[in-house]
Formats: C-alpha cells, sequence, structure tokens
C-alpha cells in the first residue's frame, strides 16, 4: 500500500530519533525517513545497539523499523522524496565570534536551509524542531524562498518539550503538542497537515496552536522557567544548611501549594543537560540585543546560581574532608545528568569530578549507562582517573563517596557492605537527596546532604 505522505527528519539525535519513531509507530499510514551526517550514529540506529538508551525506545524502533521507519545518510534523496521535513539538527551554544559563549550556533541550521533548498523540486513544508531563537523561522524563510518564487515552503516552529530518561513516555502522553505558522491562508493550511499528524494519538485539546513566534518563544520560555525552579529551591538548599531547616520539607511545604505546585522542587548538586544553559544562554542574549538588560540579567542569574550550587559541592567535599583531598580515593556514584539516561552533557559530575582531580583526589566514576561518554567528557585527564561500573568495586578503599545521579540502584546498596571496604572516617555526599542520611550516619557515615544539616561524628 503506498504511503499517504513522505515525512523527512534531518538530524538523528536525542530528539529526532525518539520522535521520528513516536510518529512511525503511531501513523503508519506515513514514511518516516531520518538522515544524519552522522554514518556512524546512522549505522547503530540501524543495529540492535541503539546509540542513545532511552526507556522503551528499543521495543518502539524495533516494531517501527524497516516498515515505516528508515534511517539513512541519503540526505539529499531524502529531501528530494519528503512532503514534510522536520529539521532537529543541533544548536549548541556559539564558541567564537560576536555573541561567543551566549547565542546559539544556527550554522547546522543554516547548512539544512541551503540544502533543502538545492534539493526540492516541489512545494515543501519545513517544520523547525530544534530548539532555535524566536525569529529564525524569517531567516529560515529567507533562505529557502530566494528561490525565484518556484517553490514555496512553509515553516511551521514545532518544539519539541520530551525529557530524557522519560522521552518514550513524554512523546506518547505529553502535556501539550505546540504548532506555530504564519497566520496566513497557506500557513494555516500547512499548520493543519501537522495537526493531522499529532491527532493520530494526542488529544485534540492538547495540540496548541500559536502565531510561529510565540511558538518559537514558549520553548526557551518553557526551559528557563524550569531550570528557575531548580536554581530557586537549590539557592534556598544553602540557607536550609546554615539554619537546620531541611530543603526538602521546605519544597513539600510549598509545593502543597496548588499556585506554586510541586513538581521541579528537587534540591540537586546543580541541573545539567545540554538544554537548559544553552537555551538560557540564549534567551539571555536575546534579551540584550533589543536592549532588554533587566530581564537578561535576570535570567543570566539562573545560570549563575547552577553555577555557584555546583562548585558549593565541591568546596564542601574539600572543607569537610579536612580542607584537603590530595591522594585521597573517592567514588563518584552517577556521571549521568540525570537518571535513566546515557547522556552527559553539561552534567554536572563533569565539573565536579574536575574539581576533585584539580585537588589531585583519586576519582573513581561509576555510572550504569554514562561511562562511555564519561571517558570522552575526561579524555584530556592523564592521572588519578577510573571508570569502575561496579559501585561496590568503585567504593572500596575510598574516604568518601559522592551521589551525582539520583540512579535507582544507588538508593538500594548495601551500605554496610561499603562502609566496611571503605578508609575511616568515611564520608557521603548525598548530591541528590536520595538516601536515607540517618541510616547511615547510624552505620557510623559523616552524611552531608543538599540543604540539610550535616550529620557528622567528629
Ligand atoms: P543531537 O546532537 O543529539 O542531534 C543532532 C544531530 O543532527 C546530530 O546527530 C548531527 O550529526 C545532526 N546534524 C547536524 N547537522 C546536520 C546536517 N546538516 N545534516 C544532517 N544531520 C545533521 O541533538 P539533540 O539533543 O537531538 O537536539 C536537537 C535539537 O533539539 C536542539 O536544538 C535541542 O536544543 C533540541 N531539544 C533537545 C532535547 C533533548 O532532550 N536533547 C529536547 C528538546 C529539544
Ligand atoms: C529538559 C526539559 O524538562 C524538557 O521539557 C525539554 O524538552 C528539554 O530540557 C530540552 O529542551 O532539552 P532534560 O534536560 O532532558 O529536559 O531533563 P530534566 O528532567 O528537565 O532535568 C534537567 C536537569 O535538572 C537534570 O540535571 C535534573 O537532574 C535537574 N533537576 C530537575 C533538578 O536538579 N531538580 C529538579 O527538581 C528537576
Amino acid at each position: 500500500m503506498p504511503f499517504k505522505k513522505n515525512i523527512l527528519c534531518i538530524g538523528a539525535g536525542y530528539v529526532g530519533g525518539p520522535t521520528m519513531a513516536m510518529i512511525a509507530a503511531k501513523c503508519p499510514q506515513y514514511k518516516v525517513l531520518v538522515v544524519d551526517i552522522n554514518h556512524k550514529r546512522i549505522n547503530e540506529w540501524n543495529s540492535d545497539n541503539l546509540p542513545i538508551y532511552e526507556p522503551g525506545l528499543d521495543e518502539l524502533v524495533k516494531a517501527a523499523r524497516g516498515r515505516n521507519l528508515f534511517f539513512s545518510n541519503e540526505i539529499e534523496k531524502g529531501i528530494r522524496d519528503a512532503d514534510i521535513i522536520f529539521v532537529s539538527v543541533n544548536t549548541p551554544t556559539k564558541t567564537f565570534g560576536q555573541g561567543s559563549g551566549m547565542a546559539a550556533d544556527l550554522q547546522y541550521w543554516e547548512k539544512t536551509a541551503r540544502q533543502i533548498l538545492a534539493n526540492s523540486d516541489r512545494d515543501k513544508i519545513i517544520v523547525e524542531k530544534s530548539t532555535l531563537p524566536v525569529r529564525t523561522a524569517k531567516a529560515m524563510e529567507r533562505i529557502l524562498n530566494s528561490n525565484g518564487g518556484n517553490i514555496k515552503f512553509e515553516v511551521l516552529s514545532n518544539p519539541e518539550f520530551l525529557a530524557e530518561g522519560s522521552a518514550i513516555k513524554d512523546l506518547e502522553n505529553p502535556d501539550r503538542v505546540l504548532i506555530g505558522s504564519r497566520e496566513t491562508e497557506e500557513g494555516i493550511r500547512a499548520r493543519k497537515e501537522l495537526v493531522d499528524i499529532y491527532a493520530n494519538w494526542v488529544p485534540r485539546e492538547k495540540i496548541i496552536e500559536s502565531n510561529v513566534w510565540s511558538s518559537e518563544l514558549s520553548k526557551l520560555t518553557a526551559n528557563a522557567f524550569l531550570a528557575q525552579r531548580v536554581s530557586s529551591i537549590n539557592s534556598l538548599s544553602a540557607l536550609c544548611e546554615a539554619t537546620e531547616a531541611d530543603i526538602e520539607e521546605v519544597a513539600y511545604a510549598i509545593g502543597t501549594d496548588s499556585r506554586i505546585g510541586n513538581k521541579f522542587l528537587k534540591a540537586s548538586v546543580g541541573f545539567g543537560g545540554s538544554c537548559f544553559k544553552k537555551d538560557i544562554l540564549n534567551l539571555v542574549y536575546i534579551c540584550r540585543t533589543y536592549g532588554l538588560n533587566e530581564p537578561a540579567d535576570y535570567w543570566d542569574s539562573v545560570v549563575r546560581i547552577n553555577e555557584w550550587q555546583e562548585r558549593r559541592f565541591v568546596l564542601s567535599m574539600l572543607s569537610n574532608m579536612f580542607n584537603t583531598v590530595a591522594g585521597k580515593k573517592i567514588a563518584v556514584l552517577g556521571f549521568a545528568f540525570k537518571a535513566n539516561t546515557g547522556d552527559t552533557r553539561e552534567s554536572p559530575a563533569i565539573y565536579i569530578t574536575r574539581g576533585l582531580i584539580e585537588e589531585r583526589a583519586l576519582v573513581n566514576v561509576s555510572d550504569p549507562k554514562a561511562l562511555g561518554n564519561a571517558r570522552e567528557d575526561l579524555k584530556d585527564i592523564r592521572e588519578g582517573l577510573e571508570y569502575i561500573e561496579d559501585p561496590y568495586k568503585a567504593a572500596e578503599g575510598a574516604h568518601a563517596i559522592a551521589v551525582l545521579t539520583e540512579w535507582d540502584i544507588y538508593r538500594n546498596l548495601d551500605y554496610k557492605k561499603i562502609f566496611d571496604s571503605m578508609v575511616k572516617p568515611a564520608f557521603v555526599f548525598d548530591g541528590r537527596n536520595i538516601l536515607n542520611h540517618r541510616k547511615l550516619f547510624e552505620m557510623g557515615f559523616n552524611v552531608f546532604a543538599i540543604g540539610k544539616t550535616p550529620l557528622k561524628h567528629f
């Protein structure tokens, strides 16, 4: 049976792969092709060993792959055959020139636009899936419609809100799907085509339609608000440590107010991930571009508090371990930026491990899924670092353990066995507040947790 339409996704990363797998699974009438310049990634998508770890992803891909879901490096052919093109390439922070360290680097994005233009011989709908600065669709339209007007490209904004570790759940049952378009007849027609795709599984009332600029800006705003909650609670965790208030009790007390809500109030060692920092810095840069320095400073402080929280964690380890960790073995439990993912981009564990190594500690890094990425992140460190997946082995002979990712396995380890194998006095630094602190203290550990009064035997 011929397919109703050909969907193409350019960029087979954390967003492109899972998102297209979900569309293919829910819309067997569409052919979905995912392309990438990275041959290794595409080969992995076509193998039993997918390039990213995400609960439920293997099953989803296996069910649709070869039926209506395909992965390939043939980008130009893919563009020619496509009716609808999602662009899901990376948009990292610029590291050079104007806006370096703040603005989004749009080079991959623009390259894609030019490639689409060069390989199209009929009208197409282009969907911005990547997170982009507000008004990028305008630049996209200018490039695409510089063809003399023979071919018409309609640019839609359809930002992705999935979170890693729960991507499949988020895609299957999203809080909302946001689709922005130009409010012209053609724009609204194109928007309707995308609505029809999502309506195969997303209730219609959860599909929000808006103008294209609101859609672009809503994505940056959502991430800024989420990160701001983490920085707010983290800023107060320090005050709790100074006053014997308990950050979990405070979070619970305020989170029961339905106007505040109880999500994203977990104090931690800091937020990581590829997007929060880059998207906020991008928002700050955009504000400054429009001369809006006060909002720029406001959002910038969310990132600064996060950096301070990471720094504070290293300093707390240092000062509580008698002002020196030189030559001491420390087990870092968890390197991923959150549980249930192997992703380590902007993980606080990178900063903390580097901080400990600078202090000449001997660090054993442990993680069930992220050791491959950890090795890559820390490849310049020549001495003092080992990668040990088994947490018991990582903690053997250590002076301290630092929990940096909230993996479930770390909640229920045999801490008595770990304590017995460690150098005394033994320390626990719980950067995620997932352990039973009182019990650990009674076992003999000195326990330091985020936003809590230390439990120590000296
Ligand atoms: P990623 O780096 O995992 O994937 C991007 C892919 O695009 C890479 O595999 C890269 O090789 C490919 N690519 C780059 N230029 C290309 C080109 N010209 N042609 C073909 N392929 C090309 O990135 P990601 O995490 O999937 O993020 C993609 C976008 O989605 C970003 O804008 C990000 O901000 C946004 N986003 C990410 C998440 C997330 O959880 N990771 C969630 C929501 C939104
Ligand atoms: C985040 C957003 O939640 C997604 O909606 C968005 O699509 C995505 O960014 C993106 O644009 O990339 P993600 O970064 O995958 O998703 O994960 P989150 O669950 O948001 O966690 C981000 C960081 O904040 C993690 O390091 C997490 O441990 C930390 N966090 C989160 C806390 O420290 N406390 C909390 O209460 C919540």
